[in-house]
């Protein structure tokens, strides 16, 4: 996780950013700080990366970086205005341990639109995330990759649209949550097959970035406002942790930007 405290919206590239509308740092550092604090009350390690001024946006830590199993595919972004992220997080995986780093070649904005299920990995695609670094993270990661495709410029990473609640096991699938009006009618489909026992965000869940959730597995971190969504969880048995994220909302973001996560 990265603190936000060199956080504002001061230029556009997604719907959410208004730069003429009043952001407050200090309130965005509170709300980070409160996630933070929610992860390592639940048990879960968090490591952080200094913030880097003139880079608003360095909180979004989930952009900067794919783990799976130690290896590291990092990012390369769309927007100029981010494209120094990307070394600074490369720079972190090598002063901590990790042998395997490797940028990718073609856009790719690593866990905004890339996710892990435990056996297959989703990739989106549409507004930030090349298709062509869908088939790169394959080889990189030797993992396998399902392409999806988003639609909605609200919904303009995978993360908002869609998160793992649990993760597949040897013999069952992946239980996720996804707001199927974000994808297209093709994609729809796909995920209808690949997950039929998924749950259903409505539009109230999405138009908060209730999808943009962080799940252990049992526990599950979501923005306070997704009361439908919550309520889902409940019922199948999960534990719902509500956290605010008004400010860094603004720019289009919630908790699971907030989180990058180091697998292995
Ligand atoms: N302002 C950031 C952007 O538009 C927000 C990124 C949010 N991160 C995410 N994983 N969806 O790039």
């Amino acid at each position: 996780m990265c603190a936000p405290r060199f956080f504002t919206v001061e230029y556009s590239i997604n719907p959410w950013m208004d730069p003429t509308r009043p952001v407050s740092t200090d309130r965005a550092v509170a709300e980070w700080t409160a996630l933070k604090d929610t992860y390592e009350r639940l048990g879960h390690r968090v490591e952080t990366i200094d913030p880097a001024p003139g880079l608003p946006d360095m909180v979004f830590a989930a952009n900067s970086g794919t783990v799976i199993d130690g290896r590291v595919l990092g990012a390369r972004f769309r927007a100029p205005q981010r494209t120094a992220e990307a070394d600074h997080y490369r720079t972190w995986f090598l002063d901590h341990g990790y042998r395997d780093v490797v940028m990718p070649q073609r856009v790719n904005e690593a866990e905004g639109d890339l996710t892990w299920t435990g056996d297959l990995l989703l990739a989106g695609t549409g507004f930030r995330t090349d298709p062509g670094a869908h088939a790169e993270a394959q080889e990189v990661l030797g993992v396998p990759v399902v392409s999806l495709h988003l639609v909605d410029p609200r919904y303009y990473h995978l993360d908002v649209a869609l998160f793992v609640i649990s993760e597949a096991t040897p013999t069952t699938r992946a239980h996720i949550a996804y707001y199927p009006e974000a994808f297209s009618p093709g994609t729809q489909q796909a995920l209808r097959r690949l997950y039929p026992d998924a749950i259903l965000a409505t539009a109230e869940d999405a138009a908060c970035l209730g999808l943009n959730a962080v799940s252990d597995g049992h526990n599950v971190i979501l923005p306070q406002e997704a009361t439908h969504l919550a309520g889902e969880l409940v019922t199948h048995g999960y534990t719902v942790h509500f956290v605010d994220i008004t400010e860094l909302r603004k720019s289009g973001g919630g908790p699971k930007c907030c989180t990058m996560e180091l697998r292995g």
